[in-house]
């Protein structure tokens, strides 16, 4: 079905209520709705991690999740993941100290991904955060800082 529906999303603690066409992705709804841009469009295909936010702290691909599921749900972006004083989380400082970056496209959903990685439990080793960080791509191939960032604030957020 087309046309427009209400739909109340909260993200980094502030609500939004929209009016939205059903079929529209949580990445389009952040995007072009509410003007967070932090979370970015790669495939549009699940395919890249590009879009990568978390809801109620686990990370999905948001233009495969309809904003409508988020209704109800906490959303988390990039924007929101610093402290209220404008602090950066440790992981967003690691992919600094590190280098883990290079055009920084890929980066807001390389560190969502990877906050989430730890909180798993995934990146108790290299290995691990290799695989389990799989799903982000990263065409600039930074891939050595970015293993390198988590490793490094995997034991910051824990210790
Ligand atoms: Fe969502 Fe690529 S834009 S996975
Ligand atoms: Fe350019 Fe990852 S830093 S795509």
């Amino acid at each position: 079905a087309t046309g427009r529906h209400s739909v109340t999303l909260t993200v980094n603690g502030a609500v939004h209520a929209l009016s939205i066409d059903a079929r529209t992705s949580l990445l389009d709804a952040l995007r072009e709705h509410i003007g967070l841009t932090g979370a970015k469009k790669g495939c549009d295909h699940g395919q890249c991690g590009a879009c990568t936010v978390h809801v109620d702290g686990r990370r999905i691909v948001s233009c495969l999740t309809l904003a409508a599921q988020a209704q109800g749900h906490e959303v988390t972006t990039i924007e929101g993941l610093g402290g209220d004083d404008g602090a950066l989380h440790p992981m967003q400082q690691a992919f600094i100290d590190h280098d883990a970056l290079q055009c920084g496209y890929c980066t807001p959903g390389q560190i969502m991904s990877a906050v989430a990685c730890v909180h798993e439990g995934h990146a108790g080793s290299l290995d691990d955060i290799r695989e389990y960080m799989s799903g982000n791509l990263c065409r600039c191939g930074a891939y050595v800082g970015i293993v390198a960032a988590i490793e490094d604030a995997a034991v910051k957020m824990q210790g």
